[in-house]
């Protein structure tokens, strides 16, 4: 398989950490040290943030993204941020169906796959997060699981819209915890999922659509993990709220593809 058909790409998730002027100095930091790469590089940052983040990452390489968003485009539901508002500023990506969302905010595969929808429509790049929590992985069922949160999340979603789908593969049990899957765990599940999407689609969108590994991934890891063929890139949360270590992922990612 072509791996060169696929952009990889590193992406930070920053969950409920920095400020607007953290944002500001952390971008300001990597921009010298990501410029040129060759990997897409997107920092998905707190909806407070997101204004700082796009004002410094201007005319650089610097994508800016999201953490989640709501399933309609407006209306009652307080405290909630819509994907059309963040396409009005210009936001690019958006994080759907984290799994500490489902962990901890109730989110469910059929919510992950309607807001999957409102984002399709207004132009936001999605990455849409799979994975099986430890229990899932000891009983066998890894599987079976990834299978159907990636049917539900992509439920209905035309063929032309998945240029627009990044699948990120984060094992819950992997995640903050410093255990990684193994490159050939992390090999395993993104495969399976290629081909879950060549049966949901056809070959020529399973070979282009990235899939990403996440789940304490960092300078150390990311080598071995992104020599996996069917490993397109991370997706990063301790390891991208530093500078120096986030660079340092891209620069890794930017030298294997
Ligand atoms: P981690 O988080 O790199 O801190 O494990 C990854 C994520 O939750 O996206």
């Amino acid at each position: 398989m072509n791996r060169s058909l696929r952009r990889p790409i590193i992406a930070g998730n920053w969950k409920m950490n920095k400020n607007p002027e953290e944002t500001k100095q952390f971008i300001e930091a990597i921009k010298p040290k990501v410029e040129g790469a060759n990997c897409e590089v997107v920092i998905c940052a707190p909806y407070i943030n997101i204004d700082a983040a796009l004002r410094q990452a201007e005319g650089s390489n610097i994508k800016i993204g999201a953490e989640n968003c709501h399933w309609e485009e407006n209306g009652a539901f307080t405290g909630e941020i819509s994907a059309k508002t963040l396409n009005d500023i210009n936001v690019e990506y958006v994080i759907l169906g984290h799994s500490e969302r489902r962990l901890y905010f109730g989110e469910t595969d059929v919510s992950v796959g309607q807001r999957v929808h409102t984002a399709l429509h207004n132009n936001l790049k999605i990455i849409l997060c799979v994975g099986e929590q430890l229990q899932g992985r000891e009983h066998g069922i890894t599987e079976e699981i990834v299978r159907i949160q990636l049917k539900e999340g992509l439920l209905n979603v035309p063929r032309e819209f998945m240029k627009q789908i990044i699948i990120a593969y984060e094992p819950v049990w992997a995640i903050g915890t410093g255990k990684t899957a193994t490159s050939n765990q992390a090999q395993e599940v993104c495969k399976m999922i290629r081909e879950t999407i060549k049966e949901l689609y056809d070959e020529d969108i399973s070979n282009h659509i990235a899939i990403l590994y996440g789940g304490s991934m960092n300078a150390k890891n990311a080598d071995e993990l992104l020599s996996m063929p069917d490993v397109d890139g991370g997706l990063i949360g301790g390891a991208a709220l530093d500078p120096k270590s986030f660079a340092a992922l891209v620069n890794i990612a930017s030298n294997k593809f």
